[in-house]
């Protein structure tokens, strides 16, 4: 063999090399309205703020020179940690609010696993995931089940976070509204050290459900180029015409 020739390249293989081509008829579904996916992003960009002010809140791994007073670095911190609460349980309302005045792929029904037929079909899509059975998923125009399960799981951790966050907020004022509305957990919870605690790990819960959540979003695009991505964007996303869906 010359210099010149080089031996065959081996096929490139690609997380999408197993999935069925993008041929044959699809159509475009309407799923998520302007509240869930408004909800959804600002939801997002509070939780990264809450995530990176409260880590520091934590462990302040910077300080700048001089008085604490003269640059306030803690306090805005702070103020940014509790404005971005503010904003995350108006997104908690909303949701909530949506879980009733949705489309029946935002309502409460869809969103926890509460049927028997989702819970069968969750060990199916256990085993899709894990490339056991990739061509075996039961397939869903909204939430899959192992979504809804996972989603109800995050919107309890939010909530966890919520009254912990208060019970902790609470504390600077015991003649204020939030002392009186969440000190009730401070004793149930075995003291205000084991809220701080358990606040303080479940944002590690959050920090390990993003890199999965994005995972999956981005694998559901290639296996399924259903335009899993942008359908929290434009609301919407392709499904193919030939398939009979569980929740159609
Ligand atoms: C309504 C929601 C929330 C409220 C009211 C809240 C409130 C608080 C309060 C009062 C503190 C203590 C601040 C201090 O001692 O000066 C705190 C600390 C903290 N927050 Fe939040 N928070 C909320 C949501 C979140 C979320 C969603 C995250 C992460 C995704 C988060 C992460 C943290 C962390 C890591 C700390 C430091 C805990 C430690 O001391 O190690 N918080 N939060």
């Amino acid at each position: 063999m010359t210099a010149l020739e080089r031996p065959p390249r081996a096929p490139r293989m690609h997380l999408g090399s197993e999935a069925q081509p993008p041929t044959g008829k699809y159509q475009w579904i309407y799923l998520w309205e302007l509240p869930i996916r408004v909800m959804h992003w600002t939801a997002a960009v509070a939780i990264v703020v809450l995530a990176t002010t409260g880590l520091y809140i934590g462990k302040p791994f910077f300080m700048t020179g001089g008085e604490a007073s003269s640059h306030y670095l803690m306090g805005w911190v702070r103020f940014l940690h509790f404005s971005a609460a503010a904003v995350l349980v108006t997104t908690g309302i909303v949701r909530v609010y949506w879980l009733f005045a949705g489309n029946r792929f935002e309502r409460l029904a869809a969103l926890f696993p509460i049927r028997p037929r989702d819970w069968a079909n969750m060990v199916k899509q256990v085993k899709y995931y894990l490339m056991i059975k990739p061509g075996d998923a039961p397939q869903y125009l909204g939430h899959n089940p192992l979504q809804q399960l996972s989603y109800t799981g995050i919107y309890a951790l939010t909530a966890v976070m919520v009254v912990t966050g208060f019970a902790m907020y609470g504390q600077s004022n015991p003649d204020g509204m939030f002392y009186r509305l969440f000190q009730w957990l401070v004793p149930l919870l075995g003291g205000i050290q084991i809220v701080r605690f358990i606040h303080h790990v479940s944002t590690w819960i959050f920090l390990i459900f993003i890199p999965i959540h994005v995972y999956l979003a981005m694998r559901g695009d290639v296996m399924e180029r259903s335009g899993t991505i942008s359908s929290i964007i434009s609301g919407g996303r392709f499904v193919r015409s030939d398939v009979k869906y569980v929740d159609e």
